[in-house]
């Protein structure tokens, strides 16, 4: 398949797996690019010493293009920036955070930079900034999110009206039909997330990955919008969070209460508990641990399926 996307990355299939804090290290990222998508290894939850090691073994396992997701809230984001130079990556998805910041440094360094927004406003702000592609990523995406709370169905028309570069869909979309529908709302490509968690490559703990495999429709909720939006399965910490609100609590004692490493407590380390379980509402329609190689194959096998079907009616 070849279009705006394809082109732009090097890649064979427009599909993207997106950077996910304490999932996408480099088993995911070189599998995925390996089968003819985008992998992103997902540097928010790594040291950069340790995103350095990521890089390095993703090289050896692949030698498709891959990139890195960095999320600009990450304090140490310059020495993020530099290991990226130094090991020649190709691609930077940026996200949370300003695209003017970083885009002009990394494109001059030759790196194709791609933004993450939840908005019409951000995305041509991000179009303004220069990227080379943006990824509007709906309310039901798994992980922080806008505040608009805007569907992908929604979202994506009204980024295709404003903006006039390549433009990646990503929230919701787990099957080949929802990115065949992604891309008849003018999509060029998807961004993958929750799926791509329930995999064997995955780093995410054997139990998160049965939490997703188990969830059904209506068990995440987005929450913490006063600190930054995050859609969260509803377990323990997440009913604590809810009564919380119950008795009004403040920014600053939400902010007490989530504290340090919730999210590598509940998806790395395992603790359903009391750990932050970040996952989209499509959860609800992933049935099973499949290898990352299947599940590209399985979009594109019923992405083409459906679009004849479609079109023999
Ligand atoms: C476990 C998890 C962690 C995530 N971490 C990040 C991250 O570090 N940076 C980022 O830009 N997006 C992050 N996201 C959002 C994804 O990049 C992606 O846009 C989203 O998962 C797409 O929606 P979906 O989950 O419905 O496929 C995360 C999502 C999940 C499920």
């Amino acid at each position: 398949m070849h279009n705006k996307i394809t082109q732009l990355f090097g890649i064979e299939y427009p599909i993207i797996q997106a950077g996910m804090v304490w999932a996408s290290g480099w088993r995911l990222a070189s599998a995925v690019s390996n089968a003819g998508g985008l992998g992103l290894l997902g540097a928010g939850s790594m040291y950069p010493k340790i995103l350095e090691e990521h890089i390095i073994k993703c090289k050896k396992a692949t030698d498709k293009p891959f990139g890195v997701n960095v999320p600009m809230l990450y304090p140490d984001i310059e020495k993020l920036m530099d290991i990226i130079v130094k090991h020649e990556v190709k691609i930077v998805f940026t996200s949370a955070g300003n695209p003017k910041t970083w885009t002009k440094f990394l494109q001059e360094k030759g790196i194709t930079v791609v933004h993450v927004v939840s908005s019409v406003k951000f995305a041509i702000k991000a179009q303004e900034a220069g990227v080379d592609a943006v990824v509007a990523e709906g309310f039901e995406a798994g992980g922080h999110n806008g505040r608009d709370e805007t569907t992908t169905l929604v979202l994506i028309p009204s980024v295709k009206e404003k903006i006039t570069i390549p433009l990646i869909a990503a929230g919701g979309i787990a099957t080949g039909r929802a990115m065949l529908a992604a891309m008849v709302l003018g999509a060029d490509g998807v961004q993958v997330g929750s799926r791509f968690v329930a995999t064997p490559e995955a780093s995410s703990h054997e139990l998160f990955k049965k939490w997703v495999v188990d969830a059904k429709e209506g068990d995440t909720q987005l929450t913490l919008k006063e600190l930054a939006p995050v859609r969260l399965l509803k377990n323990k910490f997440f009913r604590d969070v809810q009564e919380a609100y119950a008795h009004g609590a403040t920014k600053e004692e939400l902010k007490q209460l989530l504290g340090r490493a919730r999210a590598k407590k509940g998806m790395f380390e395992g603790d359903m508990e009391e750990g932050e379980l970040e996952i989209g509402q499509v959860s609800g329609l992933i049935h099973d641990i499949t290898p990352a190689a299947e599940i590209v194959e399985e979009l594109m096998a019923e992405f083409h399926k459906t679009k004849a079907k479609m079109c023999d009616n």
